[in-house]
């Protein structure tokens, strides 16, 4: 670029040149009209308007042209560059309009097309019958409790009343946990959760534990090496059997239907005592169907454990057993799900099939 010209040298400012301005206008018109997208009237721009550019150059060289010849000169160069940019614009506008009206074609989204729909999943059903023994029993005020499925031998057995010596503890039922004298096991019942609430809450008691349980048995049509157990424990002054026989009515009519009898049996748990096993009517024949395939002819279901608890347990969590007494009870929840929805094969409550899950419908 040239400095202050005292002199007006013509050659020196020879991009004042009327036809080299009026060419300088032909190319950027042309060069714009050609441009077929807003790229390449960009770069049409650049090159006819920007800095380099001749009309650019005409512009700086005004001051440095006498003063005499700057105001006709501007007037020149001025109109070369309005018209420039009045051509740049239209053709700018041209190509956006163009441009959003391929787009409208281009993005156009077909809401009534039919969408690729995603399977939707289902809850497990072993997780839906457990929340609903887990509300049967928040609806008669009892509260929910929680264990760890690694567990203190010390919890899953001594304070259960269960010996060193007691045959659960051998190898063949219960997974012990490496290192041997860390004393730790998988729970092979819910029952540690007894001690546990015993120990952590105050009394009266109520609780229920919905929970995983694992013992050594290879997987077959009635066995998992995981499985799910429910426990039950009231502790208050003035319980017996007969409130432990009512809330156990009370929970088999509610997860199999109104009017089912139950039946205890005496049994033997190193934990409760007197101890026994629950039964109920088999809800499919009632007792009229010798060849009934669910209760196997005998009219009674075999369902679980329970009985009062033991004094020793009372007292190994600190509770006088003079004072208190209470009850305990502890099922299958995979049994309950066999029973009440005809399930044949343990193994298809865990193999994970969604096709499985799906027919128990998607309750939240
Ligand atoms: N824990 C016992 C079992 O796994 C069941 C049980 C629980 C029995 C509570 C009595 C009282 O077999």
């Amino acid at each position: 670029m040239s400095g202050p010209n005292k002199t007006y040298d013509p050659v020196e400012v020879s991009a004042l040149d009327p036809i080299a301005l009026a060419q300088a206008v032909a190319e950027a018109l042309a060069a714009f009209a050609a441009a077929d997208s807003l790229d390449s009237l960009k770069a049409a721009r650049l090159a006819h308007q920007g800095d380099s550019s001749a009309l650019s150059q005409a512009n700086r060289e005004i001051g440095a042209l006498p003063p005499t010849a700057k105001a006709e000169a501007g007037k020149r160069v001025g109109m070369a560059r309005g018209q420039v940019a009045k051509a740049l614009a239209t053709r700018q506008s041209e190509l956006e309009v163009e441009r959003d009206a391929r787009l409208l074609v281009e993005e156009a989204v077909d809401v009534t097309a039919p969408a690729a729909r995603r399977p939707v999943g289902a809850r497990h059903p072993l997780e839906l019958i457990s929340e609903r023994i887990g509300d049967i029993f928040v609806a008669m005020g009892w509260e929910i409790a929680e264990g760890p499925e690694l567990e203190s031998e010390w919890f899953n057995f001594d304070a259960l009343n269960l010996g060193a010596d007691h045959p659960a503890r051998q190898m063949q039922d219960t997974f012990f946990v490496d290192p041997p004298d860390a004393g730790l096991v998988l729970r092979t019942h819910t029952s540690p959760v007894q001690v546990r609430s015993m120990l952590e809450r105050d009394l009266p008691l109520y609780i229920v534990c919905p929970g995983k349980v694992f013992r050594t048995d290879e997987l077959d049509a009635t066995h998992s090496a995981v499985f799910h157990q429910v426990e039950g424990l009231a502790v208050a002054e003035g319980l017996t059997m007969a409130h432990l026989r009512g809330t156990l009515d009370h929970f088999v009519e509610a997860l199999f239907g109104a009017g089912l009898e139950t039946r205890l049996r005496p049994s033997y748990f190193p934990f409760t005592e007197p101890s026994a096993e629950l039964d109920f009517r088999c809800f499919v024949c009632g007792g009229s169907d010798d060849h009934c395939r669910t209760c196997g002819g005998t009219g009674w279901i075999e369902w679980g454990g329970c009985g009062m608890v033991n004094r020793h347990v009372l007292t190994a969590c600190g509770i006088d057993p003079d004072r208190y007494t209470g009850f305990a009870f502890g099922m299958g929840i995979e049994r309950a799900l066999m029973l009440r929805h005809g399930v044949k094969d343990m193994r298809e409550m865990v193999e994970g099939d969604v096709r499985f899950s799906t027919q128990f419908g998607m309750e939240i």
